[in-house]
């Protein structure tokens, strides 16, 4: 539900970002397809999954990856908390075979052993490291033997910035900050609609600030989180993003 704060709006993650950015702003982007179907192909190299091998993708997004990769053969089980966007995500799929799950990361239950792969991207950090440490031990344990996971964090940003983009509804505001001493990477949006209204994304996991925080991992914080569980860890070079992040390829 929409919340009050001070004199200004805020609405919750789902409310915002599903509507204002997953879904309005990315469908505007003529990258979004061959983008993915990059990234697709990027993960397959690195994964080395055969055809009809099952991938576990958690925090998916707008599912495009996931059916990227059903197109090439993969049956993907695709996994976020948000629901606008997965049913969005559901109406895309022309394979018809993504297997779209609707849940929250630390509430995710699926059977040993059964995914050949699975990729955790642009989504390390979100919640607290205990609760990532967790995931990734249940990872472990969803994997068959010999599985591979993929996870990246980006390593650097820039200090504070900001960026508007104006859409038939109104006029979209990103601002963000990074401190390099603790590492957390924070934005806070906030949309001005053409009525005058303003309103922000207040939707906390770990804090009870507007906007959201994410915590960027050094590569040696996340290898040892990752062996520490089990994995055998190499850096999967080079990130489709460029040289500002990191990716890791663990091996069950
Ligand atoms: C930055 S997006 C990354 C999406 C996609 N993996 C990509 O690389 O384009 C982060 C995604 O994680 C999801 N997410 C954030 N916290 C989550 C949680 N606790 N459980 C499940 N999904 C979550 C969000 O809904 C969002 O779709």
């Amino acid at each position: 539900m929409a919340k009050r704060r001070g004199d200004m709006n805020y609405k919750t993650w789902d409310e915002f970002w599903a509507k204002f950015l997953q879904v309005t702003f990315h469908l505007q982007n003529p990258e979004r397809w061959p983008s993915r179907e990059r990234r697709a192909q990027w993960c397959l190299s690195h994964l080395g999954a055969d055809r009809g091998a099952k991938i576990l993708n958690v925090g998916c997004g707008d599912g495009v990856l996931d059916i990227c990769l059903s197109r090439l053969s993969m049956h993907v089980t695709a996994v976020d908390r948000n629901p606008s966007v997965l049913a969005h995500a559901k109406s895309e799929d022309d394979t018809k075979t993504v297997n779209f799950v609707l849940s929250d990361l630390r509430k995710l239950n699926l059977p040993s052993g059964s995914f050949q792969s699975a990729l955790f991207l642009e989504c390390s950090g979100l919640v607290d490291k205990e609760q990532d440490l967790q995931l990734f031990r249940n990872i472990y344990e969803w994997l068959a033997p010999g599985g591979k996971f993929i996870v990246d964090c980006p390593l650097y940003d820039e200090l504070s910035g900001s960026w508007s983009k104006v859409f038939p509804e109104g006029e979209l505001t990103f601002h963000h900050t990074f401190d390099p001493e603790t590492r957390m990477f924070r934005i806070e949006p906030s949309f001005k609609e053409t009525t005058g209204q303003v309103f922000g994304l207040m939707d906390p996991i770990r804090d009870n600030l507007p906007g959201l925080s994410r915590y960027y991992y050094p590569k040696a914080e996340i290898s040892s989180m990752l062996k520490s569980v089990g994995f055998s860890v190499k850096i999967a070079e080079p990130h489709y993003y460029g040289e500002k992040y990191f990716a890791i390829l663990a091996t069950k």
